[in-house]
């Protein structure tokens, strides 16, 4: 199973739950309009949606209310990003120029603001008070997972616990949620909901694992943005983490995380780069991440054999082998 062909089976809802993006962040402000507009024609795999609508199939499947949650947790993640862009200084993402760098960084904070206000606003709609609670605790998480990122900036002495403490902060947590809260809103039971949960949670360390590894590995075209990107702002990530554990590598490793430090990440990274290539690092982020997805598959093991079950298994592979 592709992941291209379960795009084909949501095609429909899932355009469905485009146009309602598209309408929940117009403004009569054209700057705020036009920002959100840049972004959401960027693209994006829009793999929350996905995990939304796949879970909703495991109670009393209402594109409706699914929409309801598919739309603000697709903002979140977005406005996320925007914010995320202007802490990276990146030029570009998804292939196109970052709020920031088309305009600015003051624009690309309101626009993350307004893009967060936009999000609450549709959740509100469900007037579902659990729901709202377990999307409010995912932002928080994420932004202490985000401010955790900073705190951990260009420090070599960091374990791989509080590597992987931060990423369920910052990116499994929501994807944990998409899938939970699809379940809820769709009325499934609060059992099948904490599995979904699982699922999510182990497909979304594994998601974090990856877009790691395509920093290190990846080209510009394949990841939208050059590679690199994670070393010049000081982000030591797992490859990294596990090469820092190689004798031989490690004095050289600290050198060049310290050449960069110093520049300010406003050096070539080659270098380093190659040395993280060079090493088993990779390969053991590799074997991480698929583990974590095992994991994920495991749990969907007591739900029913359905087409949406075999979808999201469908899904984890596309995430355990993802290139973009
Ligand atoms: C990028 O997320 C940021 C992470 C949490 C790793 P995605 O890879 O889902 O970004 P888009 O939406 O497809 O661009
Ligand atoms: C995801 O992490 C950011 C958020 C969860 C907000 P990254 O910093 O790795 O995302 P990219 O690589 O810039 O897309
Ligand atoms: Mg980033
Ligand atoms: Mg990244």
């Amino acid at each position: 199973m592709k992941l291209i062909d379960i795009y084909s089976r949501v095609k429909k809802d899932l355009n469905a739950v485009e146009k309602e993006l598209e309408t929940s962040v117009y403004s009569d402000v054209g700057l705020l309009r036009e920002a959100s507009v840049h972004l959401l024609k960027a693209g994006g795999k829009r793999i929350r949606p996905i995990f939304v609508l796949l879970s909703g199939e495991f109670g009393r499947y209402d594109l409706n209310r699914l929409k309801k949650v598919a739309v603000p947790l697709e903002l979140i993640h977005m406005a996320s990003l925007v914010h995320d862009d202007v802490i990276d200084d990146a030029e570009t993402r998804r292939g196109q120029l970052t709020v920031r760098s088309k305009w600015d960084n003051r624009i690309a904070m309101y626009t993350g603001d307004y893009i967060f206000g936009r999000a609450l606003d549709v959740i509100t709609e469900l007037g579902d008070p659990e729901i709202h609670r377990i999307m409010s605790r995912a932002i928080v998480q994420m932004s202490i997972g985000e401010m955790e990122q900073v705190r951990f900036f260009f420090h070599t002495e960091q374990t791989i616990r509080d590597y992987l403490l931060r990423i369920k902060r910052k990116t499994a947590l929501l994807i944990a949620v998409s899938c939970q809260l699809g379940a809820l809103a769709a009325g499934a039971s609060k059992e099948t909901a904490e599995r979904l949960y699982s699922y999510g949670f182990n497909v979304g360390m594994a998601f974090q694992i990856r877009d790691d590894l395509l920093d290190l590995s990846g080209t510009e075209e394949q990841i939208g943005k050059p590679p690199g990107s994670d070393i010049k702002q000081g982000n030591l990530t797992l490859p990294v983490l596990f090469a820092l554990c190689d004798p031989k590598l490690r004095g050289l490793l600290l050198e060049e995380i310290e050449r960069i430090r110093l520049a300010d990440g406003q050096t070539d990274v080659s270098r380093f780069l190659d040395v993280i290539r060079s090493s088993e690092g990779l390969v053991e982020a590799e074997k991480l991440a698929d583990r974590y997805i095992d994991k994920a598959i495991e749990h969907l093991s007591p739900l029913p054999d359905c087409q949406a079950r075999r979808d999201l298994i469908g899904v984890a592979h596309f995430v355990g082998e993802r290139s973009y």
